[in-house]
């Protein structure tokens, strides 16, 4: 039996990226360089020697982008301001060059009736701030707080939704303990007191949000539900610390104030006394909870895999995407039910959601064939709109991502697009997975069949 879904009125239907993963250009216009720019240029950093030095190159090319999100359809855009453009030496003195990217962009997207949903870091700090302690320096709070303000008193009058940070927890967990993004460090001790200090920076920025008169204003985390890969109270104990770390460490003190009572048995020692002032800062108003969903994760005991000393039974059988990510899309539910049943029914999007497939249509097509990506995206849009049936507050979704794009460590070689981008010819070309989002929110704000 099919069965006709509808999303509701005013839903709103949107595609992201950031801004070191399309824009190219990094130094352009007096732009200072960012610790991404640097981690990139060190030997060995990323796969295949990629670097976001060209992308989509869409510090370019913009004006032709917001066309073909036009032509999607998208009601708004998430997009992310690199830092080191605005503010070059990270502090102090504006490039007015920088910003004016950014200004230009904001009201190209107006122009073609799309909102801007902007994200204040999505992982590029400026590498003068690194070079001065980064994310380990307690006065970071104070330089993104101002960061964000010079930025909303640019933009605020034309952009209706603010993001402070893009998932802290992968800051500080691939920054700060793996060392597998920037700025590379491998430290158990370091890693609370970066998490710690991304927290305070969120609520700095949120107060100057306000201050500048921003509209609505929230946090971006992304969110696993953990599923105990056996009843053995090993890999019980072991859930219980992997979802502590990963899907409350951020959220509970932005919320509660409090940090999950999990997290001084992971850390031990290097777990630091932090004053109880910090946690009235961290806990600001939100607006909003933006929620990146990807995959689940079954978990067991693994004393190797330190702090958290918790792994992942790898689902045999099941699809998986190149990145190795169960596909999974009962969990996005999941994780929209649980917040809403652990922290209250806080206003939800989900920032960011779509699928690594390799897609092996040659150049030359004039649209390329995704249909694992089709199916993920179907599936997933299901899933959210179970959690909508289930009373959760659920404003918009954001696909991840309008391109393929710059995939981090792993380079250009992992694809997430709606549309193919060829970084040689900067061709780019819808794939299914475009047409098929574009019918979807064509249809009277989003109908789809189950
Ligand atoms: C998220 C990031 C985003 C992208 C996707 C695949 O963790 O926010 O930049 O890399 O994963």
């Amino acid at each position: 039996m099919s069965e006709t879904i509808r999303f509701p009125k005013g839903f709103l239907w949107g595609a992201a990226t950031s801004a070191y993963q399309i824009e190219g250009s990094p130094l352009a216009d007096g732009a200072g360089p960012s610790i991404w720019h640097r981690f990139v240029h060190e030997p060995g950093r990323i796969a295949n020697g990629d670097t976001g030095d060209v992308a989509c190159d869409h510090y370019r090319r913009y004006a032709d982008d917001v066309v073909l999100m036009r032509e999607l359809g998208i009601g708004a855009y998430r997009f992310s301001v690199s830092w080191s453009r605005v503010l070059p030496s990270g502090r102090g003195s504006v490039n007015p060059g920088g910003l004016a990217f950014y200004d230009r962009l904001v009201d190209r997207l107006l122009d073609q009736g799309i909102a801007p949903s902007v994200t204040l870091y999505h992982w590029d700090l400026p590498a003068v701030l690194d070079d001065a302690g980064g994310w380990l320096n307690r006065d970071i709070a104070r330089w993104f707080a101002d960061y964000a303000s010079v930025v909303v008193k640019a933009l605020g009058d034309r952009v209706p939704m603010w993001v402070t940070l893009n998932e802290p927890g992968v800051v500080s967990d691939a920054g700060y303990l793996h060392g597998v993004h920037a700025p590379g460090h491998r430290s158990i001790a370091e890693t609370p007191q970066a998490s710690h200090n991304l927290l305070r920076a969120h609520g700095a920025a949120m107060q100057a949000i306000r201050a500048e008169g921003g509209l609505q204003a929230g946090l971006v985390v992304n969110l696993e539900p953990k599923y105990p890969a056996s009843d053995h109270p090993a890999d019980l104990a072991a859930t219980r610390r992997a979802d502590a770390y990963m899907n409350r460490q951020f959220l509970d003190p932005v919320l509660l104030g409090r940090y999950p009572e999990e997290l001084p048995q992971i850390f031990g020692q290097a777990w630091p006394t932090f004053p109880q002032d910090d946690f009235t800062l961290i806990r600001q108003p939100l607006d909003f909870l933006g929620v990146n969903y990807y995959t689940r994760n079954v978990t067991c005991d693994d004393p190797a895999a330190l702090p958290v000393r918790a792994g992942r039974v790898r689902q045999e059988g099941k699809l998986h995407t190149t990145l190795d990510w169960e596909v999974y899309p009962a969990g996005l539910t999941a994780v929209l039910t649980w917040i809403r049943d652990r922290y209250g029914n806080v206003p939800l999007y989900v920032t960011e959601n779509g699928a690594a497939f390799d897609d092996t249509d040659p150049d030359d097509v004039d649209l390329v064939n995704d249909p694992l990506r089709v199916a993920y995206l179907r599936d997933h849009l299901l899933a959210a709109h179970d959690a909508i049936c289930l009373g959760v507050d659920l404003r918009g979704y954001f696909v991840w991502s309008l391109f393929d794009n710059f995939e981090w460590s792993a380079g250009f070689a992992k694809t997430f697009g709606l549309y193919r981008v060829n970084v040689a010819t900067q061709r780019r070309t819808p794939k299914a997975s475009a047409r098929f989002y574009a019918e979807v929110i064509g249809s009277l704000g989003g109908v789809l069949g189950r």
